[in-house]
């Protein structure tokens, strides 16, 4: 494994691969890796011949007040995990090697970036789409894989590849859990013991919900509330929004005549934490 940090390094690199005829694929990181990411470099190292994962933490992604700088950051603990998943290379920009000092130009998220988190976080997915429209260009991959955890992300880079005509097949890879059914993310490095036990309330509000339309319930509206109440019975969690969506354009749904998904966000003491569920009316199980 190679851990390159210039554009034109990967980009030689990468065409030296297709060169000898190798499918390549790209699992964009911001490092602090846990068994989430892991999962999506072992889909790569199946589904491709070469592997790169970036590791950069993406300050135009971070609004004032956010977390940029107390990101988790731990590159050498994440170069021992990569080389041992078998990653061929590591990219590892500095933000002055991926940013011109006079950048001017971004690439925007179009409207499903401004629903859900990108209400909350306005200028987020306009950083998300731009890191990831020049991660795609300097890589060039054939496939690039990104988790369901941040499903909005993942609804956004499928529109951006799509829209832009970008050369790469996106491809979404399941959430990976805790015991307890906390959602794996690096910001679960931020909890104490408390805000810890406390932050699987996510995930048991998504269960409530998955089992309320398990028992036949149809109406989205109940579900939704449902998932609601359960954030809300946790005295250390504050909910942003939790909501049954449609699981591409991300609308709100009434009725639940076909699957869709289940969103929610939380503060859990300051940290925030997002989660979903595939949500799959009774009959269409059979
Ligand atoms: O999901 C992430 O870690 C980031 O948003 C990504 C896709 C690497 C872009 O910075």
């Amino acid at each position: 494994m190679e851990r390159l940090s210039s554009k034109a390094e990967v980009h030689g690199a990468v065409l030296a691969a297709k060169r000898e005829g190798k499918s390549v694929a790209l699992v964009p990181t911001m490092g602090a890796l846990h068994d989430g990411h892991l999962s999506l470099v072992q889909a790569a190292c199946a589904r491709a011949d070469y592997v790169v994962v970036s590791v950069f933490v993406n300050p135009t992604q971070f609004g004032p007040g956010e977390d940029f700088e107390a990101y988790p950051r731990d590159l050498e603990h994440d170069l021992a995990l990569l080389a041992a998943e078998g990653a061929d290379i590591v990219f590892t920009p500095n933000v002055s090697a991926m940013y011109a000092a006079d950048a001017a130009v971004t690439v925007g998220p179009g409207p499903l970036g401004g629903m859900w988190e990108g209400a909350i976080r306005p200028a987020h997915f306009s950083g998300v789409c731009t890191v990831v429209t020049k991660l795609l260009s300097i890589v060039g991959p054939d496939l690039a894989f990104f988790g369901e955890k941040d499903y909005q992300q993942l609804q956004v880079v499928k529109r951006l590849v799509c829209d832009l005509d970008l050369p790469a097949k996106v491809v979404g890879c399941p959430i990976v859990r805790e015991c307890d059914g906390l959602a794996m993310s690096s910001r679960n490095a931020y909890l104490d013991r408390d805000e810890r036990a406390a932050a699987t309330v996510l995930y048991r509000a998504l269960r409530t919900a998955e089992t309320l339309a398990l028992d036949g319930e149809r109406d989205a509206r109940v579900i939704a509330t449902a998932l609601r109440d359960t954030v809300e019975a946790e005295p250390l969690a504050t909910l942003d929004y939790a909501e049954l969506v449609d699981p591409v354009t991300l609308q709100s749904l009434k009725t639940l005549d076909r699957p869709l998904r289940a969103i929610v966000a939380a503060r859990v003491g300051a940290t925030r934490l997002i989660d979903n569920m595939a949500i799959v009316p009774r009959q269409e199980q059979q």
